[in-house]
């Protein structure tokens, strides 16, 4: 395939190898880069797709996923996001990642222009470009104050050439959470509006706000334009199974389902019995684990506060929390290597989501509270070094 703009390695995927290797080789690193959960698939999800491999759920199946499962998003979305669908208008893909792709693939064309929110996970560009070379894209960085949607300024980028936006909420890597205010602004400049909304909502249960996770797909004034993207590798840890899905009315799905015929045929069968059986599992099931993100946000959050060259806005949910670190004079890059060859706590520079966040890195609350308390300790002596 011809490129008309050079495509990045994956940032995330270079950063925990990195980290990985340092422990195999015996230094105890303590990684704030971690991008999924700790804690293992959940048996009764191996357990189903053990079943249905004996069972012979291995063979092609279904393009658009199997009827059972989509009919059990379709339940799951209307009981937790208040999105109302068939399941002819639920796909399933390989990861959120390929939703992500097979939806840009499928509302852009040549010429045609994407507002993009920075910072932003890292992917989000060179899948824009392989969906689209000659796409246009606008970057719209979000508040510094507090990380939330400049909706002014959204309105003035908003021309009837822009026929995408793509919103992360709950966000990677700033943990923003979408707000009502937020939403129903959403709701006013999009509607009627030629552009398509596409809403990555892959962190939407690892939530620690105290408040419900909105979904702009339930929204009666956005639902026609809205594609939302889910998976289950961040809520459920199965990132290495690769399955997620994308939601979105009868001309996208037309043709997401002929891109899925030709580029992956269909997901793994029992990869999607297991993930029917994820779907089964308690509400509860993420209790714990948000109280785990909570304890570590908090816990950075009050080292934070006695560390004057440190700045947090508090993480609401996802995996990450972003600190500002502009007061202690240092570009991103330099202050995580510092970080790792002195003080071996590896995270994650700002510069990777947004040319304007070199003066934030991205700690991950992924790991035990003993671990992070001493990563977090270690990164404030580092600060106290740096004069
Ligand atoms: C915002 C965001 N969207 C999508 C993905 C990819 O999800 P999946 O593993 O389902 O492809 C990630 C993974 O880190 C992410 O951070």
């Amino acid at each position: 395939m011809k490129l008309s703009r050079e495509i990045q390695d994956s940032i995330e995927l270079r950063f925990s190898t990195l980290a990985r290797q340092m422990n195999g080789r015996g230094e105890r690193i303590i990684s704030f880069g971690l991008g999924e959960p700790d804690f293992p698939t959940p048996p009764a999800v191996v357990e189903a797709a053990t079943k249905a491999m004996r069972q012979g759920y291995t063979r092609y199946s279904n393009p658009m996923g199997l009827p059972e499962l989509r009919e059990a998003i379709c339940t799951k979305l209307a009981r937790e996001n208040g999105i109302q669908v068939r399941s002819g208008e639920v796909m399933v893909t390989p990861g959120a990642k390929m939703a992500l792709s097979l939806a840009l693939a499928s509302v852009l064309r040549p010429g045609d222009e994407v507002i993009n929110i920075l910072p932003c996970y890292p992917s989000y560009l060179p899948q824009i470009l392989i969906a689209e070379p000659e796409a246009v894209i606008h970057n719209l960085d979000l508040r510094r104050e507090n990380f939330s949607l400049d909706l002014d300024r959204l309105e003035q980028m908003l021309s009837p050439k822009v026929k995408a936006l793509i919103i992360n909420f709950p966000h990677n890597p700033t943990g923003h959470m979408l707000s009502r205010p937020e939403l129903n602004g959403l709701g006013h400049l999009l509607a009627e509006r030629d552009c398509w909304l596409i809403s990555d909502e892959i962190y939407e249960r690892l939530n620690f706000s105290g408040t419900r996770h909105l979904s702009p797909g339930s929204m009666p004034a956005l639902a026609e334009q809205t594609i939302t993207i889910n998976g289950f590798s961040k809520t459920y840890s199965m990132t290495g199974w690769r399955i997620g899905y994308l939601v979105a009315k009868e001309p996208v799905m037309k043709i997401v389902n002929k891109l899925q015929q030709h580029l992956n045929t269909n997901v793994v069968p029992f990869i999607q019995k297991a993930a029917l059986a994820a779907l089964a599992l308690p509400d509860s099931f993420l209790d714990d684990y948000n109280q785990r993100l909570l304890a570590n946000a908090q816990r950075l959050a009050e080292i934070v506060a006695v560390t004057p060259a440190l700045r947090l806005q508090p993480s609401e949910g996802g995996l990450f929390a972003f600190l500002d670190i502009s007061q202690t004079g240092l570009d991103s890059d330099t202050f995580c290597s510092g970080l790792i060859e002195r003080y071996m706590v590896a995270a994650t520079p700002g510069i990777y989501f947004g040319p304007a966040w070199e003066d934030h890195i991205r700690i991950s609350l992924v790991t035990d509270t003993v671990s992070f308390t001493e990563g977090v300790q270690r990164l404030q002596e580092y600060v106290g070094t740096l004069g």
